[in-house]
């Protein structure tokens, strides 16, 4: 099969509609990563993009809508936390767990009578769901394990051959996939954090519970209210180290290591200290989630065997920037 990248005009939007209705696969755009869209009612569909990914099936699918109409149609839930959220961020980088009302493919929930529900502010993506008319089940648009992409070329690089199209969206503007939260009754889980942060979250609802392997790891047989927070994820090739500490001893902990198999990523402003091995991980949270899945797709560009990496700030968007980079690190963390 060729894969063609296709310019998001109208008639393409149709063209991409079609396929999706009739069971290919198709790469999308959002405003958090590129997405692997099949329709979340064909089973066959929906298995595909398992295969391709190389995806556990006990791992649920996020499924992107186009409207609080269609969410309506989906779940019957009505919490008022779950409609202030909803209310204040959508369309947004926040996906929502709740109580299906409609019988969604049963690999795209993973056989769950919950499912994840997100509506993209993604104007591209917004058209495409309009025209397709039902849900789209879309997990990240990369293989399994491996960091997410944030470009079409990205997709194209993981996919190449395997589906019919990906939709040119250009660069993602956020660069990290988008918050979960599991709402029931007055009760909210953060499941995985995103653009939408903790605090943006408790300052519209009050207190949010993390769900547990946000930041550790977990045993593999550990029920989790999130199938994916067991699942390794986001990993170059090569072996990923995150070191926390100031930026002194930083240096000293990596001169000697450094070499053109060993590079370090530090922030913006701190790249002059050093002449060469050094990759920039941008000077704030925001750049820097922009940037990760970019620097680990090129650190294995540059087929490095180890990569060092500055602890980004743990609070705001820098702790959904610290949840994938120490996955990425399969949590190896040095304190100096
Ligand atoms: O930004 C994003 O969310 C991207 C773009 C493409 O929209 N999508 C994405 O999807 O990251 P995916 O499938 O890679 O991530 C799904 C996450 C997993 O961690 C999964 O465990 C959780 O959402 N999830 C989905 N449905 C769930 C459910 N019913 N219960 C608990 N967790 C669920
Ligand atoms: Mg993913």
């Amino acid at each position: 099969m060729k894969t063609q990248i296709l310019a998001a005009s109208d008639e393409n939007l149709h063209y991409c509609a079609k396929l999706l209705k009739e069971g290919y696969l198709v790469a999308v755009p959002t405003e958090t990563v590129y997405g692997l869209a099949a329709n979340a009612f064909d089973d066959d569909a929906v298995l595909k993009i398992f295969k391709l990914k190389g995806r556990p099936s006990d791992n649920p699918l996020i499924c992107h809508i186009d409207s609080l109409n269609m969410f309506r149609s989906l779940t019957n839930d009505r919490f008022t936390i779950l409609e202030k959220l909803i209310n204040k961020f959508w369309p947004g980088p926040l996906t929502v767990v709740v109580k299906s009302c409609v019988k969604f493919s049963k690999y795209a929930v993973a056989n769950l009578d919950t499912v994840g529900l997100r509506f993209s502010s993604n104007e591209i993506l917004k058209k495409l769901i309009n025209y397709c008319g039902f849900p789209l089940a879309a997990p990240s648009a990369n293989l399994s394990k491996y960091p997410s992409a944030t470009n079409p070329n990205h997709v194209l690089h993981d996919f190449n051959g395997k589906i019919a199209a990906i939709l040119d969206g250009g660069q993602c503007e956020i660069g990290l996939e988008s918050t979960v939260v599991k709402v029931d009754d007055d009760r909210c889980v953060l499941l995985r954090p995103g653009a939408v942060t903790l605090e943006m979250l408790e300052e519209t609802i009050g207190k949010v519970i993390l769900s547990k392997g946000l930041t550790e790891r977990l045993d593999y047989n550990e029920k989790v209210l999130s199938p994916g927070l067991k699942h390794k994820h986001y990993s170059p090739k090569a072996k990923v180290i995150v070191v926390r500490g100031s930026f002194s001893s930083f240096v000293k902990y990596v001169s000697d290591k450094l070499n053109f198999r060993t590079y370090c990523v530090v922030f913006e402003d701190e790249i002059k200290f050093f002449n060469k091995f050094v990759l920039s991980f941008g000077k704030n949270s925001k750049q820097q989630a922009k940037n990760l899945f970019f620097i680990l797709r090129q650190v294995d560009d540059l087929n490095l065997d180890k990569v060092f990496f500055r602890c980004p700030d743990e609070t705001g968007l820098g702790f959904a920037v610290f949840n994938r980079l120490i996955r990425a690190a399969n949590f190896e963390i040095v304190d100096l």
